[in-house]
This record gives structure tokens, C-alpha cells and sequence, in this order.
């Protein structure tokens, strides 16, 4: 019997040009914003001018946050502060998911109170939320993360090496505004490593052990989007259409990834990013051909009529746009289409921030503990899981 949730955010409004209805949204909620804005190249691309104008034309008030890199627990603090100071009542977060998740962070502390500790998985206390967060307003600039529809927020904790999350209900945005033509300003590089977590957030909960039939379809799509156009998006930032379709699958892996969870990918990723200045984007684009390979050889080799493997042919079919004569080879085929986009996109290796064979141990062991590891569709050896991270290095 199946039995499953689902839930997203309560309005999602996508479309380019639509930015210009920030101010109207945000009026709707309060007098005085608290803007977490991601990455300094937002400064140089007239969103920020747009954004002041918009937000001006409704007598909105506002003080602005600024997030550098990944946030950590000090991140989350400091901003909250500052809203709290200012006395914020609504929350824009603009920028990809280290601004929309430290922006969910700070709406859901307004309201309930305390450190951003208290509330963490894994990590900190733990505490459940109890009280709906400060209305928040996601505006994603990457077609990535999805952060715009879940309900964590991933923060770091250098002092324990590791990334875990807020988690919550009240955490998911009372908006999220996906304009596509605000991802225009991203560079070939981030393009690269945000679209294939994109890729990754659509692919892995389809095969999750939590898949559910109303992210099935959504799961799909996003995976055939991103097949056809993030390569176009990377080599030519100002295709239209290929922006489009990029941001439209990130959202789909949000909503997707929120509901079916997410898998050996995610596992890893928060060790590693804790571990070593390596983008979360980057992260899964170095592993995603590898998983995708381990986990097929494992359920072939344990599990050889799992209808999960049939689901890695429905993911090959996705993304070539075609089935090859035998489910086997469909699968194969998708796995190398994988393999190819992401040494075309110029990933780098995992070597290169830093990590050596060395470290694969402890990685392997902390990955075991991630909450996203959970949902991986098969049960991966210390062995497996090794391998994974030496073919990346
Ligand atoms: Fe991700």
C-alpha cells in the first residue's frame, strides 16, 4: 500500500520578469524586510538597484544582510541579530541556497526564539520549532539548490566538521518567486555545478527507498530539462530557454528532493563540504555518475529483479531521450551520459580542495550518519562507498 506526504511551498510564482512583483509580495507581509543576499557578483547585476526600487515604490523598509560562502551556525546568529535589531517582520532571502537557507534560519528563529544551535540536527539540541517562522519570501538566483520549496536549512559547524540542518515545517517560504532571468548572472562555473545538483536533486529521489508517485512525475521531467539544457546553459549563459528549463528543474528537485528524500549523493555531501571548501554543487556533480554506478552494480549483484533497476532505466530513458534494445543497456547508457556532461562542465576533482586517500576513512563513516543516506535505494558497502570517493579524488 502506499502511503506517502507531500507539502511545498504555499505559492510558487515562476516566470521571467517577475521579480518586479517583490515589492507587492512583500508589502502584502510587512513594513520592514530583512534581505540575506548570496554571493558579491548580486551587487554588480542591477538585482539589488531593482530590488531597492521595487521595494521603495511600496514603503517598504529594509537593512540587508550579506552571506559569504556557505553559512555556518555564526552566520545564522550574526544575521539574526540584525534582524532582530532592525525589527524585521518579513524576510527576503535572494541568492542560491546558502542566502534562501540562512534567510529560512533567521524567519524561523524571529518568531520561535534562541540559536540556530538549538534547533539543529545531528549536531545540536534538536528542539522542534513551534512556531509558524517570520513570513518569508525565497528568490533563487542559481538553478540549483531548490531551496526555495524545502524545509531545511543547511548550515555548517566548523568546529565539529560537519553540515547538518534546521528542519521544519514552519521553515518552508511562504513564497517562492522563481524569475529565471536572474540566473543569468551566473558564471559558466557555477552554472556547471549548481545544474548538476540540480540533475542530482531529480535523479536521486526518483530511485530513493521514499519515492512517491506525486514526485515521480515531477522527478521526470526535471531529469529530461536538465539533460537537454544544461549543457547549452554552460556554454551560452544567455540562452533563454535553456535558463528556463534549468531553473524549472531545480524547482522540480526541491519539491521532489523535500518529498521522496535524497540518497548516497547528499550522504557524502555534508562531510565532504564540512570537511573541505568544496561548493555543495561540486560535491554532487563529482559523485553522481559514481553512486549512480555503485548502486546499479550492487542491486545487480544483491538484488537483480529490484524494480529499482528498472527505475535507473526509466532515469537512462530520461535523459537520452531514448531506450536502448535492453533495460540493462538503457541504464548503462544514462550512466555514461552522466559521466560525459560532468567531465564536459569541467568538474573539478575532489583532489583539488585539498582531500587525499587518507581521508576517505572517516569520510566513508561520517557520510553512514548523514540523514540523506537513509533514502539510498540500496545498501552500500564500506568497500562501495570507498571506491565512490577514490574514483572522485
Ligand atoms: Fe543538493
Amino acid at each position: 500500500m502506499v502511503k506517502f506526504e507531500f507539502y511545498t511551498a504555499g505559492r510558487i510564482i515562476y516566470g521571467r520578469g517577475e521579480f518586479d512583483r517583490i515589492g507587492d509580495l512583500v508589502a502584502g507581509f510587512g513594513h520592514k524586510a530583512m534581505i540575506v543576499l548570496g554571493g558579491e557578483f548580486l551587487r554588480t547585476s542591477g538585482i539589488v538597484d531593482r530590488l531597492a526600487e521595487n521595494l521603495d515604490a511600496h514603503k517598504v523598509g529594509r537593512t540587508y544582510y550579506l552571506v559569504k560562502g556557505e553559512p555556518q551556525i555564526s552566520t545564522i546568529d550574526e544575521a539574526l541579530d540584525e534582524a532582530r535589531s532592525a525589527g524585521c517582520d518579513v524576510v527576503i532571502g535572494i541568492g542560491g541556497g546558502s542566502a534562501i537557507d540562512t534567510a529560512k534560519a533567521v524567519a524561523g528563529l524571529l518568531t520561535n526564539g534562541g540559536s540556530a544551535l538549538d534547533y539543529m540536527e545531528v549536531i545540536g539540541a534538536g528542539k522542534p520549532l513551534t512556531k509558524p517562522a517570520m513570513p518569508m519570501i525565497a528568490v533563487p538566483t542559481t538553478a540549483g539548490t531548490g531551496a526555495e520549496v524545502t524545509r531545511n536549512a543547511v548550515i555548517g559547524y566548523k568546529e565539529k566538521h560537519f553540515k547538518a540542518s534546521m528542519r521544519s515545517f514552519y521553515l518552508i517560504p511562504r513564497v517562492a518567486l522563481v524569475d529565471p532571468a536572474l540566473t543569468h548572472t551566473m558564471p559558466p562555473e557555477v552554472t556547471a555545478s549548481t545544474g548538476l545538483d540540480a540533475l542530482t536533486q531529480v535523479i536521486e529521489p526518483y530511485v530513493s527507498n521514499h519515492a512517491q508517485p506525486l514526485t515521480d512525475g515531477l522527478a521526470l521531467t526535471g531529469i529530461r530539462l536538465a539533460a537537454r539544457s544544461l549543457r547549452q546553459a554552460y556554454e551560452n549563459g544567455d540562452d533563454e530557454n535553456a535558463r528556463d528549463e534549468m531553473s524549472l528543474a531545480a524547482l522540480m528537485g526541491g519539491i521532489c528532493l523535500a518529498n521522496a528524500g535524497l540518497g548516497a549523493v547528499h550522504g557524502f555531501a555534508a562531510p565532504l563540504g564540512a570537511a573541505f571548501p568544496i561548493p555543495h554543487g561540486v560535491v554532487c556533480a563529482a559523485l553522481l555518475p559514481h553512486v549512480m554506478a555503485a548502486n546499479v552494480a550492487a542491486l545487480r549483484k544483491d538484488d537483480p529483479n529490484s524494480p529499482v533497476l528498472t527505475r535507473y532505466a526509466d532515469v537512462g530513458q530520461a535523459l537520452l531521450g531514448y531506450r536502448m534494445a535492453t533495460e540493462d543497456a538503457t541504464i548503462d547508457a544514462g550512466i555514461e551520459f552522466v559521466t560525459n556532461l560532468v567531465r564536459d562542465l569541467h568538474i573539478p576533482k575532489l583532489s583539488e580542495f585539498g582531500m587525499t586517500e587518507a581521508d576517505i576513512p572517516d569520510l566513508v563513516e561520517r557520510a553512514k550518519r548523514a540523514s540523506s543516506m537513509r533514502y539510498n535505494p540500496v545498501r552500500l558497502s564500506d568497500e562501495a562507498l570507498a571506491d565512490i570517493l577514490r574514483k572522485a579524488l
